[in-house]
């Protein structure tokens, strides 16, 4: 088993430099599969990209097709953030000011949403708010939530999957000083890992072909680099992964059965640490994992796997002897529980591009929530899943699954802001928005979904 490596990527020479041509080849439809999936042959595979950390304060950033490397000589056209994939890591601390601003180089109209980050309405990146081509925004924002990987990316009206699938989506890592105070694994011993699949065309260059149902990669990508590998020491080791993808899940172990520490997912730390393996991981998911490199002879590898493609998606290299007192924390964080809502709504993911009947209009409001009031939200669905449900605006907890997995599971405790709903699946969460009144999102983060139309808008008041 293994992942497959396309064939036949070009070399630096001869790629085509346009990622306009890739946009066009969507037109075309079909894809060509490069070769049966192998594993790559040993001693071949590529260091993993770690993208460059910027702080958000006065940051230009630009949009724009762009060449980019995928690890062993191979290149692709993409569409890229600051000509990178993934785009630069935004780093910064509770309390920090955020103005990043946006210059479109595509041939059309997007958006940058800070996806996990609670944020005034102008600055969220909604479809309304587009930027056409050659065009510049400003989003501007103070950071008023706690310590936990989010991300950015595109959110224009209907081409949001086909803009995230080409490259452009970044990490974006708040701090504070709760979760410093703990002590965690940093520096080198930190890795952002953005899981996605990816398709390529015969010329080698990212490709987007949805099929109807959505997007479905025959290649994997951690940190936009095929078959990665990361040189490790006998030390305790955090991961921030995001999954990255349009619409694939992920059930993430490691090859050598050893579990996971989760110690956070997406909106920051869990209450209390938890030993689990596998995780369920679906599209726009985060996960803050806690790996223990020590006691494993130097020359051990240790696969990151995905259980339901067969796939090794990055080799961990147990390359350097060394000694790490740290400790795995038990006690990480406080939640205090939300509470007693005053109201209970329900929204039906109804076949591909429905929610609760309705298909997505730019310009409707399907209903409002007073600010600072604490309610239910009820997410069902009859079919199509899996439907990752989203909120913008503010964070929410899980209360219940019925149906379909019927529990909630580790990774879903504290804070989220993605929650995966199954087919036949129930799910309420408790939400309060106690950041700012204006115009949200909630949609399905299957983003072929999404584009279809399964997105609401909604007002805070
Ligand atoms: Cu990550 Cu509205 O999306
Ligand atoms: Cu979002
Ligand atoms: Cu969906």
């Amino acid at each position: 088993m293994g992942n497959d490596t396309p064939l036949g990527f070009p070399t630096r020479r001869d790629f085509v430099r346009t990622a306009i041509a890739s946009a066009g080849l969507l037109a075309a439809g079909g894809v060509r599969v490069l070769g049966a999936p192998r594993p790559p042959p040993p001693g071949t595979r590529n260091p993993l990209n770690i993208p460059p950390i910027v702080s958000p304060s006065n940051f230009d950033l630009s949009a724009a097709p762009a060449t980019v490397p995928l690890g062993g000589g191979k290149y692709s056209s993409a569409l890229a953030y600051n000509t990178l994939f993934p785009g630069p890591t935004f780093l910064a601390s509770t309390g920090n000011t955020a103005s990043v601003t946006l210059t479109n180089g595509l041939s059309e109209g997007t958006t940058v949403h800070w996806h996990g980050m609670v944020v005034p309405r102008a600055a969220d990146g909604h479809p309304q708010d587009l930027v056409a081509p050659g065009g510049n925004y400003l989003y501007q924002f103070p950071i008023i939530q706690r310590a936990c990987l989010n991300w950015y990316h595109p959110h224009p009206h209907m081409m949001t999957g086909e803009q995230v699938n080409l490259g452009l989506a970044g990490a974006f890592i708040v701090r504070d000083p709760e979760e410093t105070g703990l002590g965690l694994p940093s520096g080198a011993r930190e890795v952002p890992l953005i899981i996605r699949d990816a398709n390529f065309d015969k010329s080698g260059n990212l490709i987007y072909n949805p099929k109807t149902t959505g997007f479905v990669g025959q290649y994997s990508l951690v940190n936009g680099t095929l078959d990665p590998t990361l040189s490790v020491d006998t030390a305790l080791y955090r991961f921030r992964v995001l999954n990255g993808s349009n619409a694939r899940i992920f059930r993430l172990a490691l090859s050598s059965g050893a579990p996971f520490h989760l110690i956070g997912n997406d909106g920051g730390l869990l209450a209390s640490s938890v030993s689990v393996s596998p995780i369920e991981l679906s599209p726009a998911e985060r996960l803050d994992l806690l790996v223990d490199f020590r006691g494993l002879p130097v020359g051990t590898k240790v696969m990151l796997q995905c259980l339901d493609a067969g796939w090794n998606l990055l080799e961990f290299n147990v390359a350097q002897q060394v000694t790490d007192t740290s400790s795995i924390p038990t006690t990480l964080s406080t939640i205090t529980p939300l509470s007693n809502p005053v109201t209970t709504r329900v929204f039906s993911f109804d076949g591909m591009s429905k929610i609760n009947g309705l298909r997505y209009d730019i310009n409707r409001i399907d209903f409002q929530v007073p600010i600072h009031q604490t309610e239910r939200w009820r997410f069902t669905t009859n079919g199509n899943a899996p439907h990752p449900v989203h909120v913008h605006g503010a964070s929410f907890q899980v209360q219940s699954r019925s149906g379909g997995r019927g529990t909630v599971f580790p990774w879903e405790r504290g804070w989220k802001d993605t929650v995966l709903l199954q087919d036949f699946e129930t799910v309420e969460v408790f939400i309060r928005f106690d950041g700012y009144t204006g115009l949200y999102l909630i949609h399905c983060h299957k983003l072929e979904h999404e584009d279809m139309g399964m997105m609401s808008n909604f007002e805070v008041v």
